[in-house]
């Protein structure tokens, strides 16, 4: 069954006026409004266009502008496998580095977790930036309709007959829709729609953040490296072969202005160790940022006609690489909910969205915080510090513990 017309001018320009100036609305309507032009949002468009249903995607930035943002770089078996099935993965199988285990430095030691011996799977490293241009070029060629710089995106009863306004080069705009995806990240207008007393919130913030640069200058480590030492968490990780992103674990008001090259480089050198880091502190950085840490989570993920996916509904602190990964199994589910509503009918299929994403997002979110806590610096609690240095050296002993901790980084099944 299938609902209705799709991306229809219904009524061209209409005039209407408002208190102090009359203003053109252009009407149109399709299935599906996506809010977000991040990963969540781009690869929701390739899942529905996939399954013939339309949207159209509004994001307030430009395209350079979301290219420009530096993210995460791990992506799992099973995201490859739906960017596999969408047809966007032939530069990410030429160029994408898969990776069999990560190490985890410990006392000036360096222990390896196995995981294509442990668990027989793989991670591929892969930049977020490459991903989001793969999936923005095949949404161009595909036809598929996106409005960047789209100012003041609103919703309109999104609990009946949703439509979303937004306005663009001083015309405004009505979209009305079936439904309404909400992948606007953390800070969107979709959850921001609904009111506080209908969903319930599950927050930790840590104290400290992360300070990331990113430099031209080749790995010289062969897989990533999280290292917990006593002046706290560093990561040598990498987008290419010739291209590095290494972090720090820095306090919560720092300044990224207070951190040179050199002050970084130095103090990366002493968490990761002399040895590994020597060949890249000469590098200049060409991006250097500070990003806190979070544990956030709603329920539930859908109100009425809008569910919200991705970063818009849940955030992991970087520590398990999951971020980017859930965003793509959260529209990997909302692209099968809404699949089955169309050609089945019914609202069970989109009823079953939210505990189907929460699943998984809560066993991302143990594992993310499980990371964050061995491989951090809390500052203050001896006992803390010794449950960390136990656990650590019951992983570096045990492969019980190690094929648990394989079998969460590489992704548990999309089910
Ligand atoms: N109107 C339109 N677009 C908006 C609005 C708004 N009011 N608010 C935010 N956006 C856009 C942002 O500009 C951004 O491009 O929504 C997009 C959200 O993208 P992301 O923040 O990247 O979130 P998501 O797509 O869920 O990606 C998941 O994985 O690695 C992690 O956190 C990392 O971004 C990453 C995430
Ligand atoms: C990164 O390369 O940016 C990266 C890799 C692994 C993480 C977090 C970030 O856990």
């Amino acid at each position: 069954m299938r609902k209705s017309p799709t991306h229809v001018r219904r009524s061209g320009s209409s005039a209407s006026s408002t208190t102090s100036e009359r203003r053109v609305i252009v009407n149109t309507r399709t299935q599906v409004v996506i809010v977000g032009a991040g990963p969540a949002g781009l690869l929701l468009g390739q899942l529905l266009l996939r399954e013939g249903i339309e949207a159209i995607i509004l994001e307030r930035r430009s395209p350079e502008y979301v290219l420009g943002r530096i993210r995460a770089g791990v992506l799992e078996q099973g995201s490859v496998d739906v960017l596999d099935l969408v047809g966007v993965s032939a530069r990410l199988h030429k160029e994408g580095l898969i990776h069999d285990g990560v190490e985890i430095g410990f006392r000036g030691a360096r222990h390896r977790i196995a995981f294509k011996q442990l668990v027989g799977k793989t991670v591929t490293v892969y930049g977020q930036t490459e991903m989001t241009r793969d999936l923005m070029e095949a949404r161009t060629a595909a036809g598929g309709a996106s409005v960047y710089e789209a100012e003041d995106v609103t919703l309109h009863d999104w609990a009946g007959s949703p439509r979303v306004t937004y306005r663009k080069n001083g015309v405004t705009h009505e979209i009305a829709c079936d439904f309404i995806a909400g992948c606007d990240g953390y800070h969107g207008v979709c959850r921001a729609s609904v009111p506080a007393d209908r969903y319930k919130k599950f927050e930790r913030e840590y104290p400290f953040g992360w300070l990331g640069v990113l430099a031209d200058v080749a790995p010289p480590w062969g897989e990533l490296i999280y290292a917990n030492s006593e002046r706290g968490f560093a990561l040598a990780s990498l987008r290419s072969p010739t291209r590095v992103r290494c972090y720090v674990q820095c306090g919560v008001g720092e300044r990224v202005e207070d951190w040179s090259d050199a002050r970084f480089w130095s103090e990366f050198k002493l968490r990761i160790g002399v040895d590994v880091a020597d060949e890249v502190t000469h590098a200049p950085s060409i991006e250097k940022s500070i990003a806190p840490l979070r544990s956030f989570v709603v329920e539930p993920l859908r109100f009425g006609r809008l569910f919200l996916a991705g970063d818009a509904a849940h955030i992991v602190p970087p520590t398990g690489a999951k971020g980017l990964n859930l965003a793509v199994s959260d529209v990997f589910f909302l692209s099968e909910a809404l699949r089955d509503h169309y050609h089945e009918g019914g609202e069970q299929p989109l009823d079953q969205y939210s505990a189907r994403c929460l699943r998984r997002i809560w066993k991302a979110e143990r594992f993310s915080w499980w990371m964050t806590r061995q491989l951090h610096s809390f500052p203050g609690d001896a006992f803390a510090r010794r449950m960390q240095e136990t656990e650590l050296e019951y992983l570096f002993d045990s492969r019980a513990a190690q094929t648990s901790m394989a079998e969460n980084y590489v992704g548990l099944p999309l089910s």
